[in-house]
């Protein structure tokens, strides 16, 4: 069942119900200034850090569910409503929600008043526009009053959401004609401030929550909105919001346009500790004037729309495959970009409030978004580098804002360092970039401690290389990719969180995973080494990547697939012997792509592995069978009850891998198969069962265990998406960016058909034409570039050259 469709010519999904599974959000913001919007106007603002800069509240767990937003109330001769539903519930005649790129767009009507609401973020500004038409489509003058409504967040949301002693005193607000501004200070003394106004005149408005909305009462039919007048109210302490109330008739088929404006300022540095409390109101004034008109507005959206068009437009797809193309240009991408901006910090599922930017996860986010900003990729590679440790281990996650490593989480999952690398030469495929190993670059953001980027790899390297145990695999120290198999735990104290120190000492066990990494990512460090003249490391790394690849061999193999561990204790994870969680996916997808194996016959032994034992109809399981009792040596991963998260859930982020994997192996059908099964736009027939929004990837879907087999959580901020574009665009459709031009080697379904892809890659266009038989999964049979055959399936870089027409043969 579907609650909506996609409109591929307009970049949106169409939402045609409010009553969808789980509120359907968007982001919008592409800088500093973000807003989650779902498709009935809940949702909340911040100004680069959701949990230090918030701007509007947001109550997880409220019921109703997302109640909160910004809200416009309309009272239609006594029938409140709004446009979107939310918080009213009352219901409209007509519903259309559109999620665009960087926009949503409510159409609603009840009554014969139709309303329109455009809600985006300027590319450049830091302020939300929300433009609201209202239009009578009846034969008579309607009286309408109209009121606009959101509620303050005082800043720091986690402060904000407990720390009521202090807050419920701290409220200020001022009023100046239709700008409401909200400036009551975070202990960082008249900082920043921001307000919401409207471009027209306003009869009253509110700024005090109990006088607009009745002390006691919820936010559907607030008071004034029933008496259709705000009092005015000046909000001291307590619950500061923003309140507009417009009385206005509309002449039958007549219709109005009010530009309403939620933005963020900050004063000038010489206010900070000026007194009285007054703001300083120029900064608002000049935000306001860029787009107080509807004209302004609309051109501010047509500048966004051509952002995203450009943008996206770096990696476009035809194919004959609609679901392919649909994701590929459209979806895919524009999930990714999110990722960049939020990492794992706010969603529907993430508060904002807890992880910040994720080391590991937002390098792997960088190979999803390399392609499309590669100037804020490597602005992002120096701040997540910046918050390496000297011995090349890493803060785990930290603070957008203050860019500072997190010590609440601390250090100590063994995969992060190789993280680094993978983003890095990533980094370099794309761009050719070498100068970014030279940048200065700091450990654990301590100023004088910078040594070149290229050293932080030879860190993350190391520690790796440097700290292994009884099987001379990795140690896994707190966790690897796989937060919730802790397998030291055993030998620490409850909640107690340690540093590995080397093989002798402290906590032993080991990761496969890691080793793969190590594998895959060591030779791009080798390679690195080798094109910035540092021959002897090179030397160094082949050989620990070769004795690597003997230790998996040795001790990482299981008979039938790759083992997934070694605890403290030296017993096996993943593996025939034990009695539950025999079979792991990650190390069978990350062995393979790393090529282990491959040789000795092992690699498609593994995948087949993977679909006799943890495929099913909506996914890969990450493990089988389901942990059913908790494994004190096996952490939180047995916590889970079985079919969930990462005890048998079908975890997305690894279903790319095995993809990958079995590209490697030239596998098209198979690897398809597996990109399918998880594809948001093929499964958009089940969004009743699926539940989480049929245009983008959730972290994870629960496994055949569960209860709810099939329904999704947790959407947006994961790694799916970007494994999946690097999945779709590189061993898919076979468009590979090297250190030395882009190579082209598809792998696809025997009847998937030919297929053209235009690629913006190092300051030129790429159009290649990729012809493929039926019958054919892999293989290029030649390549033309400008009508002249090439060797191999790599394009030549021409210096100065903007235009490639490249033409290749499969077969
Ligand atoms: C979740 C993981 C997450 C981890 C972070 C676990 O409870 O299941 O997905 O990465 O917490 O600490
Ligand atoms: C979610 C985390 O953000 C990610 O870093 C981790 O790899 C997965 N969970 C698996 O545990």
């Amino acid at each position: 069942m579907k609650f909506g469709h996609f409109d591929d010519k307009a970049k949106e999904y169409v939402i045609t119900t409010p009553h969808t599974p789980q509120p359907w959000i968007n982001y919008l913001g592409s800088n500093d200034f973000f807003s989650l919007i779902s498709n009935t106007c809940g949702g909340y603002s911040f100004y680069k850090d959701a949990k230090l800069l918030r701007i509007t509240r947001y109550r997880y767990n409220n019921i109703p569910v997302d109640s909160n937003g910004k809200y416009y109330y309309i009272n239609d001769d006594g029938v409140i409503w709004n446009p979107g539903t939310m918080p009213s519930g009352t219901e409209t005649d007509t519903y259309e929600c559109r999620h665009g790129l960087g926009y949503s767009r409510f159409h609603s009507s009840k009554n014969n008043l139709e309303a329109d609401l455009l809600a985006f973020v300027p590319v450049d500004a830091a302020c939300e526009i929300n433009c609201l038409t209202l239009k009578n489509n009846s034969d008579v003058a309607k009286n309408v009053s109209l009121f606009s409504y959101v509620e303050f967040c005082l800043w720091n949301a986690v402060d904000d959401s407990t720390n009521f002693q202090r807050n419920l005193s701290i409220g200020e607000v001022e009023v100046h004609g239709s700008t409401i501004y909200h400036k009551t200070e975070y202990r960082e003394r008249r900082r920043h401030y921001s307000f919401f106004t409207v471009n027209a005149p306003v009869q009253n408005f509110d700024t005090s929550r109990d006088e607009f909305l009745g002390a006691g009462n919820g936010n559907a039919f607030p008071e004034a909105v029933r008496r259709k007048k705000c009092s005015n109210s000046i909000a001291s302490g307590w619950y500061p919001i923003a309140a507009h109330q417009i009385d206005l008739t509309l002449a039958p088929g007549e219709e109005k346009t009010f530009v309403f404006m939620l933005g963020y300022c900050e004063n000038p540095a010489d206010n900070k500790w000026e007194a009285p409390n007054v703001i300083r109101k120029a900064p608002a004034k000049a935000l306001i004037e860029r787009f107080d008109t509807a004209e302004k507005a609309m051109a501010a959206f047509a500048e966004l729309k051509t952002y995203w068009e450009t943008l996206l437009a770096r990696f476009a797809v035809t194919s004959s495959n609609e679901h392919v193309d649909r994701m590929a240009n459209i979806w895919n991408q524009y999930q990714c970009m999110v990722t960049f901006n939020m990492s794992r910090s706010a969603s529907y599922y993430e508060s904002g409030t807890g992880r910040g930017m994720g080391f590991r996860d937002s390098c792997q986010d960088l190979l999803g978004f390399v392609h499309l900003i590669p100037e804020r990729a490597r602005e992002r590679i120096i701040d997540i580098a910046s918050t390496q440790f000297p011995d090349g281990s890493a803060y785990h996650q930290y603070q957008p804002l203050t860019k500072q490593g997190n010590l609440d989480v601390g250090s100590g999952f063994n995969d992060d360092p190789l993280w680094l690398i993978a983003a890095v030469s990533a980094y370099l495929k794309e761009t050719g970039d070498y100068g970014i190993l030279d940048e200065p670059v700091p450990f654990d953001c301590k100023k004088g401690s910078e040594v070149p980027l290229f050293e932080h790899l030879n860190k993350s390297f190391h520690y790796t290389a440097t700290h292994l145990g009884p099987h001379k695999l990795p140690l896994i120290g707190r966790a690897d990719w796989n937060d919730c198999l802790n397998l030291n735990c055993f030998s620490s104290e409850p909640g107690e969180s340690f540093q590995t120190t080397g093989p002798s000492e402290g906590p032993v066990a080991e990761s496969v995973f890691i080793a793969a990494m190590f594998v895959q990512y060591g030779k791009e460090f080798k390679e690195i080494c080798l094109r910035t003249g540092h021959e002897d490391l090179a030397k160094e790394a082949e050989s620990a990547v070769a004795d690597m690849y003997q230790a998996v061999l040795d001790a990482g193999w299981d008979g039938e697939w790759f083992l997934r561990a070694y605890d403290s204790q030296s017993a096996k994870v993943g593996s025939k012997e034990c009695e539950e969680g025999k079979i792991y996916i990650e190390p069978q997808g990350f062995c393979v792509m790393a090529e282990i194996g491959k040789e000795e016959g092992l690699a498609e032994k593994a995948l087949d592995s993977v679909h006799k034992h943890l495929e099913t109809k909506y996914g890969i399981m990450i493990l089988q069978p389901a942990y059913t009792r908790y494994h004190l040596e096996l952490g939180e991963i047995s916590s889970y009850p079985p079919g969930y998260k990462e005890n048998a859930g079908i975890f997305c982020h690894n279903n790319p891998w095995i993809s990958i994997a079995e590209a490697v192996l030239g596998r098209g059908d198979l690897a398809f198969d597996v990109y399918r099964k998880i594809c948001p736009s093929y499964i958009e027939e089940i969004s009743d069962v699926h539940r989480t929004e049929p245009y983008i990837y959730s972290q994870m879907v629960a496994g055949a265990d569960a209860a709810r087999f099939g329904e999704a959580k947790n959407s947006w901020l994961t790694g799916t998406a970007a494994w999946t574009f690097v999945n779709l665009s590189q061993a898919l459709l076979g468009i590979q960016p090297e250190y030395d031009g882009l190579a082209v080697n598809p792998c696809l379904p025997k009847n998937f058909g030919g297929l053209k892809i235009k690629r913006r890659y190092r300051d030129a266009e790429y159009y290649i034409d990729i012809r493929k038989p039926d019958g054919v999964e892999k293989g290029v049979a030649w390549m033309e570039v400008d009508g002249k055959k090439i060797a191999g399936n790599q394009i030549p870089l021409i210096p100065g050259k903007k235009e490639y027409h490249v033409t290749v043969q499969m077969g």
